[in-house]
Formats: C-alpha cells, structure tokens, sequence
C-alpha cells in the first residue's frame, strides 16, 4: 500500500477517499479536514478565543492538538463527572496533555468538578433525580459547557465529536422523527441570545477510526476505555449499525451525514430563523441567569430535585 501523495509506504487505508496515506501525508490530510470544515461552516477565525471541551478521548483530545498546531488560541476545559476510577483516569490524561502539548503553546486548562460545585457526582445525581446518568450527565456538561464559555469570555465552545457520533445521531433523530432536534442538528450553533455561546464541531468531516490512527500516530496519550455508563447505550447500537453499512459500502456515513447538511443548506430559509426563535423563546433563568425557556432552567430544576431527594 504507497501514499497516495508521496508514493513511500502507506500507514493507514482510507476507504472512503479510496487512498492510503503516510503519516505526514495523512496529519496533512486531517489538519485539512478540520481547517475546511471551520472555514465553510464559518466556525472561528484566527483571532478568535475557542475553549474546547476535552473528555480525555481520542476524539476531544485530537481536535485539542489539531487546533493548537493549526494556530488557533485554544484553551481545554475538563468536567470532571466524579464516575469512581474513570473520571481520575481520564482527568490524568487530560492534565499530561495539558503539561505537555498545551503548555508548549501557551494553552491552559480549566477544570469543573462537579462533586465540588454540587456536592455529590453524577450517578448520585442521577439517582437522587431518578434519571438514568447518561440523560442527567448530558444536561450537566451542556451547562457546564456554556457556562465556563461564557464566564471565560470565549468566543466559541468547541467539542470533538466525530462523523460517527453525528451520523449515528442524524439516525436516531431520523428513525424517531424528532424534527426538533434534527433542525437544531449541525456543526455549527449560533450564539442565537445573549449567555448562549456559539458551539462548534470541527471534527464532523473525520471518522472515529481515523482520530483514533491519528491520536496513536502523534502519540497522544488517551483513555481507550469508553464511559461504564454508556454500555448498552442507543447510540452505540447506532454506530454498529452504520460501521457495517460501512464496511459493505466504504462512504456510507459521509454521503449519509453530508447529504443531510447539504440539503439543510440548500432547503428555503424557515420564515422564522432558529436564532428569531431561540430570541423569542428563550430568557434568563431566574436562579442561574443562563438562558431558557421556563422560568428555572432545566440544570437548576434537577439541582433542585436532587438537594430534595437527598434530604428525605
Ligand atoms: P460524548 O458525549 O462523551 O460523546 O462526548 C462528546 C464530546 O463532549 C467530547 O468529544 C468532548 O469534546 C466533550 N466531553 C465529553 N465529556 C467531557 C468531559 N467530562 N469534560 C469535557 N468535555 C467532555
Ligand atoms: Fe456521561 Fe458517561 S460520560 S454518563
Ligand atoms: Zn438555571
């Protein structure tokens, strides 16, 4: 197998692309990937403060790296969850990173431990609000997220998800018709109010099997294991799924995945833009002052929920 540019030996296949590529050719490859994908979803310029959400993944810890050799002034922010012995495990690797290639470009990382601010970590949450932890954790970090963006002043919330987390996504949002969310589904969001931050998904053009043969390649030392709370979970299904359509039919997720984008593109402008709505449904949450469409946000009600749980 040669390179598909240089012609020396190749390191890793590419299906889709029909091409094999070396490993400069290939780092090449997928600094381009994310360089085109900020420029034609307009995501940040190169004056532009970006904070990127780092897991301690492949995926978050990749974009974390591509961005900061790329140039952009890109800060990590860690959640730490408190899920016993996983979240040490992925904090460690977040911090190595942080010492290591951050500091290299003046980068710093901020940490949120939810334990701290709450006083219990997320499965205790989850029980205490009787939701399952998947569900209660993604309302966590959404806030945790846009809150750290916005006190920060930073211009952009970037995370690392994937072709694969988006594809499965778009089918889940698809199979169940959930027309709401798939109007909000793209790499893109607005800062549509004030306290909302804009939020970006530079990694949308590449495959999880492609960052995982990058982050390996430019030894970026990551947590394999995935979150013990995901087994089982839907979207692991989905991403089987497509992963076999796949191999049947090298493309499959990309034209499944750009093909929605490319129509949501090319589709009439909605009388009433997201933003206009977003403007006119969304205020203040009266006790943390992000942005909502009820009077407490949904952050602050599970909060409230569980300091009530535990009290009984
Ligand atoms: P997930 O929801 O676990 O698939 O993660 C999607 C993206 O969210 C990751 O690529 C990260 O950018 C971000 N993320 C997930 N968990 C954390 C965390 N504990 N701290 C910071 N960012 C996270
Ligand atoms: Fe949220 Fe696993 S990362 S429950
Ligand atoms: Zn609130």
């Amino acid at each position: 197998m040669k390179c598909k540019k240089c012609k020396t030996k190749a390191v890793i296949g590419l299906p889709r692309h029909n091409a094999a590529f070396c490993k400069p050719c290939f780092n090449e490859f997928v600094h381009d990937q994310v360089a085109r994908a900020v420029k034609s979803e307009r995501m940040f310029g190169p004056k532009d403060r970006i904070l990127v959400a780092v897991s301690g993944g492949k995926d978050s810890l990749a974009l974390w790296d591509i961005l900061l050799k790329l140039g952009y002034r890109a800060d990590g922010l860690y959640v730490d969850l408190g899920i016993a012995g996983y979240s040490a495990r992925s904090r460690e690797k977040v911090e190595r990173f942080a010492e290591t290639t951050g500091k290299r470009h003046q980068a710093t990382l901020l940490i949120h431990t939810v334990q701290e601010e709450e006083g219990a970590g997320i499965r205790e949450l989850a029980d205490l609000v009787n939701r399952p932890t998947c569900s209660a954790c993604g309302t966590i970090k959404r806030y945790q997220f846009n809150r750290a963006a916005v006190d920060h002043d930073y211009d952009v919330m970037a995370t690392g998800h994937n072709l694969d987390d988006e594809a499965a996504r778009l089918l889940g949002n698809v199979l169940h018709w959930q027309e709401e969310y798939l109007e909000k589904q793209g790499p893109s969001l607005p800062a549509s109010v004030e306290g909302f931050a804009k939020k970006v998904k530079p990694l949308y053009r590449l495959a999880e099997r492609e960052l995982a043969a990058y982050a390996v390649l430019n030894r970026i030392d990551y947590i394999v294991e995935e979150c013990p709370m995901a087994k089982g979970s839907k979207m692991l299904l989905y991403k089987d799924v497509l992963n076999r359509l796949e191999i049947e039919s090298p493309g499959t997720k990309q034209s499944f995945y750009w093909g929605f984008l490319d129509k949501q593109a090319k589709a009439q402008p909605a009388p009433v833009s997201m933003a206009e709505k977003d403007q006119a449904t969304l205020h203040p949450c009266s006790l943390c002052h992000q942005p909502t469409t009820a009077e407490i946000c949904s952050y602050c009600r599970m909060m409230a929920r569980a300091k009530a749980g535990s009290l009984r």
